[in-house]
């Protein structure tokens, strides 16, 4: 605790509660999680168009993507997966914090991983998506060639081949990917924020 300890919080002057009313709308984490090729940033992406059509204040935080920069050097260990989905909870809390809706998508395959970030966060602005699809449809999809690498031997520790993945067993919403299409999927989840007042 020595790095912390001459440290204040600093208390902000536009609190989340102004800033939810200047947006006029409620501010969330959808936390999509799912083996690799399941659909997650699609969906994310998808339903994240259809909100900012809305007017909402929407961001996508992309698994792929933010192993480029913020979390560069980490790996698919359980500590550097485990680190890897602090880091995004820490920054998501920030979006919601800001007054968006800020949708992740990252494989985040410890059930410990995910609530973690649950807990940072009030109830009502955890929201937990499980893209579904099974692992032979994943590893058909198998968008960027990685399950056969993996196969191959060639990638160590792939989830779903050699490394684990444990299903959320409390998830707000299960979205079955191998029997919906794209806009379906979409709609159902945009459906849920609808009827539970995040949209008002
Ligand atoms: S997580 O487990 O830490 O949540 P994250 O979603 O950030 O994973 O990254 C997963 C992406 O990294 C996959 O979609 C895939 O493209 C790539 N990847 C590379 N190696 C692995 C691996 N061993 N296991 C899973 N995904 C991997």
């Amino acid at each position: 605790m020595q790095a912390t300890k001459n440290i204040v919080w600093h208390a902000a002057t536009i609190t989340k509660a102004d800033r939810h009313r200047m947006n006029e709308h409620k501010s969330a984490i959808l936390w999509y999680t799912g083996l690799s090729g399941a659909g997650k940033s699609t969906l994310a992406n998808k339903v994240e168009e259809k909100l900012f059509e809305r007017g909402f204040h929407t961001y996508v935080l992309d698994g792929d993507n933010i192993r480029h920069g913020l979390n560069k050097g980490l790996g698919f260990s359980a500590d550097d997966r485990k680190e890897n989905i602090r880091r995004i909870g820490e920054v998501s809390k920030l979006f919601v914090d800001a007054g968006a809706f800020v949708s992740t998508a990252f494989i985040s395959p410890y059930r410990e991983d995910r609530d973690m970030v649950r807990q940072l966060v009030a109830d009502n602005e955890f929201i937990e998506i499980y893209v579904y699809a099974p692992l032979d449809v994943c590893e058909q999809r198998d968008p960027k060639g990685l399950y056969k690498k993996a196969r191959a031997g060639e990638i160590k520790h792939f989830t779903g081949i050699d490394d684990p993945y444990e299903a959320p067993e409390h998830a707000e919403l299960v979205i079955n990917t191998a029997e919906k299409d794209l806009e379906a999927c979409a709609a159902e989840i945009v459906n849920y924020l609808e009827q539970r007042g995040y949209l008002d």
